[in-house]
């Protein structure tokens, strides 16, 4: 899982076709991350960025929008003026229907060849909603731009579906025309660094192996919790709900890094095939029994940090009796011979007391106390916290000897932080995976087969929600989730920590 490809790596010359250009997504993110990767020195020296949309506009107003993108949200920023003039030459705009895309772009990716006098890789990037993918796809294809197997890249993120069946249609739409190979699915998760650490963490350190099983782990915590609500993102999120949003996908990925099987290669398919290993062994939830493995909530009004904030269903564009979950938790059964027993506890949700995302493992006892009666008093359950954001880093919560001259034990934190240790700004996601697929590296992107298998998972949970109406809301903002998610963990007589906060928020 290389980051950031070497230089030699990329391939040059680039035609990156932005379709969606005028939304949200391309400004706020591809962009800004593009620009980025230009600074680092990350793009080709002859490139060209073609926007396609169906508002009508200018190459002058695309530039500029692009400029106010990386002004707002670039990790670098735009530099100086010179920088930023070189980089907007290069941009360009045609006014096209999304389904039309392909045929407003032949002719410019025609030119771009003839003045190179070689065919460049070209990313066509799906910056729109994926109702649209599919006939954006078919247009690229109408117009040839599918053909070039080896140069000829197709973007995607998420939302892929709302059910197994919906991927299904949605993939088989883009399978019509574009090969496995060419296609690049994000998951904007899998970009970052803390993410990626996990597989070096297992994998480069032979002492994290030998214990990496149902032997010496009791279980697996993953949270991911944020203190912001829906934003403006109200249609989306009334048709999508935590579980499509975030377990889906994200927890999922990250479940996958902790638990997969070593792979013999570092190259995608061998770490995609490793995954399904793991997605194939997950034990099925039962449709009968979808409340033993899986809990839901919605925020209510609340306070977050000192601040007052609405419920889900007072948020703008959000309908007032919405059924929709804000928060999800989930418990993973693994049945191979690694994992036999050993329950994963995913939980993630809007509104909650911190901006967190952890790993949490936890070992079993040692199989005999021998200590003094009462020296084990503040002695706890060794934890391995891969801290993935804020303050990323990891802490190993081991019991030691308080000093002194009795025998006592106390926990104690082993404290790693990046910030600290390498002292360098990552790059943000979207750098890391656009970087990626210039490389044609897709082991940072998911193959159809585990977008599938993470569906099949969850079918039975999201028809069981969708016929059962919740008791909504369930949760304060500003807490961590609802009751329900507590009995998950608590009916296997488990809880959840308090996940560990930075020192400064840990107050
Ligand atoms: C997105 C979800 O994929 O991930 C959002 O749609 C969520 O609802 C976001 O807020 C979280 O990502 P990050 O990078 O901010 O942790």
């Amino acid at each position: 899982m290389p980051s950031q490809p070497a230089q030699d790596d990329i391939p040059a010359p680039l035609f990156l076709a932005l379709l969606g250009a005028a939304g949200d997504l391309a400004w706020r993110l591809v962009v800004p991350a593009l620009y980025d990767l230009y600074r680092d020195g990350g793009l080709p020296e002859r490139f060209a960025l073609v926007g396609v949309d169906r508002k009508p506009d200018t190459a002058e107003a695309m530039r500029a929008r692009c400029r106010d993108g990386i002004e707002q949200f670039s990790r670098l920023g735009l530099g100086d003026d010179a920088t930023w003039q070189s980089f907007a030459a290069r941009i360009d705009y045609l006014t096209a229907d999304i389904e039309q895309a392909g045929t407003a772009l032949a002719p410019r990716l025609a030119e771009l060849t003839a003045t190179l006098g070689e065919p460049p890789l070209a990313v066509y990037y799906l910056a729109i909603p994926p109702r649209l993918f599919g006939p954006a796809a078919h247009g690229l294809a109408a117009a040839g731009l599918e053909q070039d197997r080896a140069r000829a890249r197709l973007v995607v993120e998420k939302p892929l579906g709302r059910d197994r069946a919906s991927f299904r249609a949605l993939d088989s739409e883009l399978a019509a025309h574009f090969q496995e190979s060419q296609l690049y699915r994000m998951d904007h998760f899998l970009g970052k660094e803390t993410v990626q650490n996990i597989l070096a963490l297992r994998f480069a350190n032979p002492i994290f192996e030998p214990i990496w099983d149902r032997r010496y782990i009791d279980h697996v915590a993953i949270t991911v919790a944020e203190t912001l609500g829906v934003e403006h993102r109200a249609n989306y999120y009334e048709g999508a709900g935590c579980l499509r949003d975030m377990v889906q996908n994200h927890l999922l990925q990250i479940f996958c890094l902790v638990a997969m099987e070593p792979p013999a290669r570092f190259d995608a398919d061998n770490l995609r095939d490793r995954k399904m290993d793991l997605l194939s062994a997950l034990r099925p939830i039962p449709a009968a029994a979808v409340d033993e493995y899986a809990a839901r909530g919605q925020y209510g009004p609340g306070w977050i940090h000192g601040s007052q904030m609405p419920g889900y269903r007072q948020e703008d564009g959000i309908a007032p009796a919405s059924n929709v979950e804000t928060f999800a938790a989930i418990k993973l059964l693994v049945d191979n011979w690694r994992w036999q027993d050993v329950p994963f506890y995913l939980r993630t949700g809007k509104r909650m007391a911190e901006d967190v995302s952890e790993v949490s493992i936890r070992f079993r006892p040692v199989p005999h106390q021998a200590w003094p009666a009462g020296a084990a008093a503040d002695h706890g359950p060794v934890r391995l916290v891969l801290r993935l954001h804020p303050d990323e880093g990891m802490d190993l919560k081991l019991n030691l000897k308080v000093p002194g001259a009795h025998f006592a034990l106390r926990q104690q934190d082993l404290r790693f932080t990046y910030r600290e240790a390498f002292q360098a700004e990552p790059p943000k996601p979207y750098e890391t995976l656009l970087a990626a697929v210039l490389a044609g590296d897709q082991s940072l992107f998911m193959r159809a087969d585990q977008v599938d298998a993470a569906w099949a998972l969850l079918d039975p949970v999201v028809q069981s929600w969708a016929e059962r109406p919740a008791d909504f809301p369930n949760y304060a903002t500003g807490s961590w989730g609802p009751e329900s998610a507590e009995r998950l963990i608590n009916g296997d007589g488990r809880g959840w920590l308090t996940p560990t906060l930075p020192p400064q928020r840990a107050g």
